[in-house]
């Protein structure tokens, strides 16, 4: 596997930052909370963008011609990398083979790479999972993301590959919690555990990392590990909402689910200044601030 190089050496003022996967849930945040005085570019495939500040492409990572145009011509400093599909067919072309056509892209530009993966490439009965964690993926969408990691090590000399975990978010909702407070999920499991992170955190910590040197894994997610049952639970208490989804086992279902992707954020918690807050830390100063 590839070698950390874990210097925050780097703190500029101005930088040339592309976002892929701009117009998604956590690729406006990062947009949102960019710093001033940052050149932003981003992508989107469906969802044209409209921020003022931000020079928009249309882009899909399946073509690689495509990727290398925006890439070439743009010439960032750092990409973040957060396009992906959760669900279809197409998931391994976008996830694995866009992965790949970015980072290949990348390295030509000589641009940073920071590459958001998943905890779910876990097979999920061996948690805690620390950054030396080998995937082992149980699931279509794991696979493809487990796939994406070995093609971005194996296209790009130093990227910075960040596993997290559940994203959630209030300004706006992110869609999950959308759809579980208007009850589209009736049943939430009480023994699939993750650990949830505010989404103003990781797009924090990204950002943060984007002014580093780092290189390697790293596991970026929320303190607190929760079931997601407890986690809906505690969601609709804070915003005031009667819960409309029922306890449920996941081993039922048809298809595979890792059980405990927990992940060790002991490294991200030593290396970063932001900090990564639990979800009742969360939901306390939300309260506080209604
Ligand atoms: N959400 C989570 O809880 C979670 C947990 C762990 C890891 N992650 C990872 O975090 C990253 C961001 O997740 P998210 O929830 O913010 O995703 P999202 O809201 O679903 O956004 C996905 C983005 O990818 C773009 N996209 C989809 N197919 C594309 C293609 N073929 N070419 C180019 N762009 C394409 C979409 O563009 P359009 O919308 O314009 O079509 C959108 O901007 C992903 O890499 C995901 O695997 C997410």
């Amino acid at each position: 596997m590839i070698q950390d190089f874990s210097s925050f050496i780097l703190h500029p003022s101005s930088l040339r930052l592309l976002v892929t996967g701009g117009s998604g849930y956590l690729g406006s945040a990062i947009l949102k909370r960019a710093p001033r005085g940052w050149t932003l570019a981003a992508t989107y495939l469906t969802q044209p963008l409209t921020a003022e500040n931000v020079a928009a492409f249309r882009l899909d990572v399946r073509d690689a011609g495509q990727v290398d145009r925006v890439i070439a011509g743009w010439r960032p400093d750092v990409i973040v990398h957060t396009a992906a599909h959760q669900r279809g067919e197409q998931m391994r072309a976008v996830n694995a083979d866009g992965s790949q056509h970015i980072a290949s892209a990348a390295a030509r530009e000589n641009a940073r790479l920071i590459h958001l993966s998943s905890d779910v490439i876990f097979d999920g009965e061996h948690a805690p999972y620390d950054e030396s964690a080998l995937p082992d993926p149980i699931s279509p969408y794991a696979e493809s993301k487990a796939l994406a990691e070995r093609a971005v090590v194996d296209a790009h000399p130093q990227p910075a590959i960040i596993r997290t975990s559940l994203i959630y978010g209030f300004a706006p909702l992110d869609p999950r919690t959308r759809q579980t407070l208007d009850g589209e999920m009736p049943r939430l499991f009480t023994d699939e555990y993750r650990c949830p992170i505010l989404v103003d955190d990781l797009a924090d910590a990204l950002l943060e990392l984007a002014t580093s040197g780092y290189s390697g894994i790293l596991n970026v997610a929320g303190p607190q590990r929760l079931s997601r049952y407890d986690f809906g639970v505690k969601l609709a208490h804070a915003l005031g909402v009667e819960p409309r989804f029922a306890p449920a086992l996941s081993a039922p279902t048809e298809t595979s689910r890792p059980r405990d992707c927990t992940l060790d954020i002991s490294r991200a918690q030593t290396l970063l200044r932001t900090r990564l807050r639990g979800v009742d830390q969360v939901l306390q100063s939300l309260i506080s601030n209604l």
